[in-house]
């Protein structure tokens, strides 16, 4: 795992400006330090990322949110107290002095505590704020493993703090409080229904109007293999009139089955929707390794747990639908 001597490198090398991909609990993040113009613009530059989309700020603890954001509703304390260290990000607004790199120019902020214990020795010992996206090219899969980081950007970033595979395997939900009403920007390792029950009531989830977040365009996530999402029984009969025409198919597949002799490149998704989540992304990756003409993806149950992982998939796909 991580030693204390590489998380005193990882601080050495944001405090002059440069990268560092650590692991978070959701994915993995391309770290940058969130007081650093310079390095945010290089950061954006790696991601490939245009530079009106904001960057989420990881902090060591709630105790930092008063000096980034300069309101802090009630709600956000609570839930900061709640569910963070973990997979919640919370839209304030921002500080005057945060800088228009990090917030897109928008006048909110997105901040979270990672609950991974290398992000936080990480965050704890450079005792700053870290501005990072997920580890990935814009518009592309995330990466859960150091691995596909290092197959991601290379030798773009100037360190990888390797804390093995990321347990909940999508990102953060993202709850904006800067307005009147709290809406979710992003369904995510929290569920909905978490937060409702901690708030006390319902929320709406992607609301019209509110501030912009990449991970929330149509198209992300994606694959460079053409990917499409529908029924099993579906997905079967496409498989094989495609077959019939020479073309390669590989599949994510819930309950269907392979059938007995089919040359599909063939992966079985877990059964429940925590455990679909922590592969989801290792199982994109994987196919379209594949190099087939299309990845098919069998449709997932119309059930609120199900929301996060489906928002994914949904975009991978208009990213298809796009080309
Ligand atoms: O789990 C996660 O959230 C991971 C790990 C690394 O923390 N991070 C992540 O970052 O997914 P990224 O940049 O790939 O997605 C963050 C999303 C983007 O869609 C961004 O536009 C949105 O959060 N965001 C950040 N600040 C925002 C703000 N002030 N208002 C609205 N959206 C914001
Ligand atoms: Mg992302």
């Amino acid at each position: 795992m991580v030693t204390d001597s590489e998380i005193q490198s990882a601080v050495a090398v944001l405090r002059r400006g440069g990268l560092v991909v650590f692991p978070t609990e959701t994915v993995y993040g391309l770290g940058a330090d969130a007081s650093n113009p310079d390095a945010i613009r290089r950061l954006y530059a790696v991601k490939g990322r245009p530079t009106d989309h904001p960057v989420i700020v990881h902090l060591a603890g709630a105790a930092e949110l008063d000096y980034w954001a300069r309101e802090v509703p009630a709600a956000a304390r609570l839930l900061a107290q709640r569910f963070w260290p973990g997979p919640l990000t919370l839209i304030l607004k921002r500080q005057p002095h945060v800088t228009d790199l990090v917030t897109g120019g928008q006048d909110t902020i997105g901040l979270r505590v990672p609950g991974h214990p290398v992000a936080l020795a990480l965050l704890a010992a450079f005792r700053g704020g870290i501005a990072a996206p997920s580890a990935n090219r814009f518009g592309r899969i995330s990466a859960t493993t150091a691995e596909a980081v290092r197959q991601e950007l290379g030798s773009d970033v100037d360190l990888v703090l390797d804390g093995g595979p990321c347990a909940v395997g999508i990102e953060s939900t993202i709850l904006d409080l800067s307005g009147d009403t709290p809406a979710v920007l992003r369904p995510g390792g929290v569920p909905v229904a978490a937060l409702e029950a901690a708030l006390g009531r319902p929320l709406a989830v992607g609301r019209a109007g509110a501030p912009r977040a990449s991970g929330t365009l149509a198209a992300h996530y994606a694959p460079r293999t053409p990917l499409m999402l529908m029924a099993g029984d579906l997905l079967l009969e496409l498989a094989a009139s495609l077959g019939r025409q020479g073309k390669r198919i590989a599949v994510l597949a819930r309950e269907a089955r392979q059938p007995l002799g089919a040359p599909y490149v063939w992966v079985a998704a877990p059964a429940g929707p925590d455990a679909y989540a922590h592969e989801l992304y290792a199982s994109l990756r994987q196919l379209d390794a594949a190099g087939c003409d299309v990845i098919l993806v069998e449709q997932l149950p119309a059930a609120p747990e199900w929301l996060a992982v489906k928002d994914r998939l949904t975009r991978a796909a208009a990213s298809t639908d796009e080309r």
